[in-house]
Formats: structure tokens, C-alpha cells, sequence
């Protein structure tokens, strides 16, 4: 983080890591991850300990403070083997050699007064701009219960080609409403049936909505050209492809570009992969369908990146509604009258997705296409009083309601 790298980069540039093996290496992953899920939280909690600011602390000591207090508060693991473990670790890792007996203090004044943790409020967790804009937003239950998502492991889910209730079955996983199957716990993807056989791909439940508004109000897209316009990694290509139709991918980012590629080839299907900038380019036909995931502020997948809750700046979050406005005006020239387009972001802030669609509704462009609850099931309690998706966590967990990663989704007809 203080790098300015994500998890998966920092893991993947560190030999430490790469020593690890099996369980070793899915702990280590396990305690990087709980820790920055939760890194507001815990400093909270660790600055009532420390008699300077944590600003002031070493940052290698600050580094295994946080880690020793994400496994205690967070992971629950057991005190001794957590306190022994970490100041063993300073011991013998020369940057924080001089703090162990620090780390040894703290750590164990962690395990005896949990409550500086449990005390605060979870929306703690992020920068305090960030839990007010989603306070804001979601008031103040929805933003406890999308801090409580995102400080959670995320589940893995997958869309599978066809015949997904087979497959949930030799899976021994969970066939959810919507057709996804939620994984077991801990489930090693690669050894999964059918992976090597690209039967099958990661996708978060709420992601694979999109794709399959799209195909319900078109009548079908089998054989029908349709456009991706933001496609990469290309989870919802993949899923246009299974659908039968005449795909186009588009990505600015070639490097992007590139594992969509990689994924159709693992899943034995094919597209038009173009790289290029949605807003300028245009087709020589026009499309019968477009899906527009358009790049947004992500903070509704913050628990798969939650070192972006970080880095991300109000500023920065500034720059996405003209973005949004522009893709949405470029579909507009990329379909056919009568055309459908399912817009979708995966941020809770109005100005990237409501508002977007409210006034390109003003315009004389589009007519709303309201979704119905009976296309959602398993989503019902995110349909909008307009008929739009936001898959906020719903508040009762244990309904039958799906639980995932946040979108906002609408979908318009091109008049
Ligand atoms: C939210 S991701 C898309 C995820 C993808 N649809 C999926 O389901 O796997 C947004 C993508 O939009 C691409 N992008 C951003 N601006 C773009 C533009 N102006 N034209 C085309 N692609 C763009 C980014 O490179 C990024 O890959």
C-alpha cells in the first residue's frame, strides 16, 4: 500500500511469499487480505495503544502491528501463537529488529481489549472522506452493512456455460437464484472440474446480471451483434459468446485486451477483440445490443481491492461522470433504433449511475426499460423505484437474497 501496489502485485513481487507453500501460503495471503479489508479499523483501534501518533511508527513495526492485530480482531486466531509468531517475526527481520518489544506490548494488550476494535463503527474501515461520501449515499445502516461486506472474505462465484444446476450438483456448491454457483469456501479453482476444459468462469453473482438483462429484453441475442464496450477481463463477453451472439469486444487497454483473449481461448469461444477508445470508435453496422460496463469508481467490489479504498481520492472519483455520459452517448450512436443497452457500474454514487441515466432519459436518445423482479430472482430487494438494480448487501443476511458485489444497473432502448 505504502507502494502504491496493489495486494496481488505486492504478493507476486515478494520472495518471501513465493517461499510459501500450500496451507502456509494460502494463511499468509489470508492475513494480508483480512488486514488491509480492515486497515481503517485496526489503526483506529492500535492508535489508542501507542503513545505517538501512527504516523510516527517505524513503518515495518507499524506493518507487523497491523498484521498481528488483523489475525487477533479480525481472523480470531489464537493470541499466543499470533503474539509469538509476530514478535519472532521483528526478531528476525532486520527493518523491524529494534521493535519487538514493542509489537510483544501492543499485540498483547490487543488480545486483552478487543473492544477497541469491536467499538468502533465498521465503516471505520475506510478513509473518513470515504465512509462519509457512502454514509451520504447509503445512510448510515446501509453504509454499516457495506462495511460489513467488504470487511468479510468475498465469496467465489462462477457462471457456467450452460446446465448450471448439473454443475452446482458435482460441484457439491450452491446453485444460486440468479443460475450462479457460489463455492465452497476455500475451493481450489484450477483443480475444479471443468476449468481446464473452460466449462465454467469467476464471476461474482451480481456481475453476472448484465448480461442476462441484456438477452431478456432482446428477445433472445443469440446470432444478434452486440458490443461490449468496456470488456476486459471479459466476464460479460464470455457470457454474450455462451449466449450465441455475434460478439464485439472493445477495450482501450491492449495489455487488458489480452486476457479477454486468454479467456476465450481457455473457454473455446470467439469474438471480435478490438482495442479502442468506446467513446471515438464506430462500427461500419450498428449493433442490435450493447452492454456498457463503463469504468467507475469500483467501490462496490472494494472487499475483492480493498487497498483501492486507499488510494482513490474525492478528486479522483470526480473525473467518472463525464466519462459515463460520454459512453452512454457513443452507444447511442453504436445501436440500432429499437436497440438494447444495459448500462452498468459497480459504485452505490448517484452521479455514476442514476444520474447518469436520468438525463440521458431527458434526452430524445433513450426510453427506460424498467427491470422486472420476476427477470431477478434472488435480487428482488435491489430493484430501484425506477426499475433499476443496485445490489446493495441486503439488510437482512439471512433471506434468501443474494448477497454481492455492488452494481448499479439500467437499461435503456435506443428510440
Ligand atoms: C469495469 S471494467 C470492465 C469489466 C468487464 N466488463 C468484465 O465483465 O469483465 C472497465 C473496463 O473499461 C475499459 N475502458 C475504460 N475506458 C474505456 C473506453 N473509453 N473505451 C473502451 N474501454 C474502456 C478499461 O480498460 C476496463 O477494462
Amino acid at each position: 500500500m505504502q507502494e502504491g501496489l496493489d495486494m496481488d502485485e505486492a504478493l507476486a513481487d515478494s520472495e518471501a511469499f513465493d517461499a510459501l507453500e500450500g496451507a502456509d501460503r494460502g494463511f499468509a495471503r489470508a492475513i494480508a487480505s483480512s488486514t488491509l479489508r480492515t486497515i481503517g479499523r485496526i489503526d483506529g483501534a492500535l492508535a489508542g495503544f501507542l503513545d505517538r501518533p501512527i504516523s510516527k511508527i517505524d513503518p515495518p513495526v507499524l506493518a507487523l502491528l497491523r498484521i498481528g492485530a488483523g489475525q487477533l480482531w479480525v481472523m480470531d486466531a489464537p493470541a499466543y501463537a499470533v503474539v509469538s509468531a509476530t514478535v519472532d517475526a521483528a526478531r528476525q527481520w532486520k527493518p523491524a529488529s529494534r521493535g519487538g518489544g514493542l509489537v510483544n506490548a501492543i499485540l498483547r494488550r490487543a488480545d486483552r481489549e478487543r473492544d477497541a476494535f469491536t467499538a468502533l463503527p465498521t465503516s471505520r474501515i475506510w478513509p473518513d472522506w470515504l465512509a462519509d461520501r457512502l454514509s451520504a449515499v447509503l445512510g448510515p445502516e446501509g453504509v454499516e452493512s457495506l462495511a460489513q461486506l467488504q470487511s468479510e472474505d468475498p465469496n467465489t462465484d462462477i457462471t457456467v456455460k450452460s446446465n448450471a444446476a448439473d454443475w452446482a450438483e458435482k460441484m457439491s456448491a450452491e446453485l444460486l437464484a440468479n443460475e450462479s454457483i457460489r463455492l465452497p469456501t476455500g475451493t481450489s479453482i484450477t483443480d475444479l472440474e471443468g476449468y481446464v476444459e473452460g466449462e465454467w468462469w469467476v464471476q461474482d453473482a451480481g456481475a453476472a446480471l448484465p448480461a442476462r438483462l441484456l438477452d431478456k429484453a432482446s428477445g433472445g441475442l443469440k446470432g444478434k451483434r452486440v458490443a461490449d464496450l468496456c470488456a476486459a477481463p471479459g466476464g460479460k463477453t464470455m457470457q454474450l459468446c455462451a449466449i450465441g451472439a455475434d460478439v464485439t469486444a472493445l477495450d482501450t487497454s491492449p495489455g487488458r485486451l489480452a486476457i479477454v483473449e486468454e479467456n476465450l481461448g481457455r473457454t473455446q469461444m470467439s469474438a471480435k477483440l478490438i482495442s479502442a477508445d468506446a467513446i471515438e470508435w464506430r462500427p461500419e453496422t450498428p449493433f442490435d445490443a450493447i452492454l456498457l460496463d463503463a469504468p467507475c469508481s469500483a467501490l462496490g467490489t472494494l472487499r475483492r481491492h480493498p487497498e483501492g479504498a486507499w488510494r482513490r481520492t474525492a478528486k479522483g472519483l470526480s473525473r467518472y461522470p463525464a466519462i459515463q455520459t460520454k459512453l452512454l452517448e457513443a452507444a447511442a450512436d453504436m445501436v440500432n433504433p429499437g436497440g438494447v443497452v444495459v448500462y452498468c457500474v459497480c459504485t452505490p454514487l448517484p452521479e455514476e449511475g442514476v444520474d447518469v441515466i436520468t438525463a440521458a432519459l431527458e434526452t430524445d436518445d433513450w426510453s427506460a426499460l424498467p427491470i422486472n423482479a420476476d427477470e431477478v430472482p434472488g435480487f428482488e430487494h435491489a430493484l430501484t423505484p425506477e426499475g433499476w438494480l443496485l445490489t446493495a448487501p441486503p439488510a437482512d443476511r439471512q433471506s434468501p437474497h443474494i448477497v454481492s458485489d455492488l452494481f448499479f444497473i439500467a437499461r435503456l432502448k435506443r428510440n
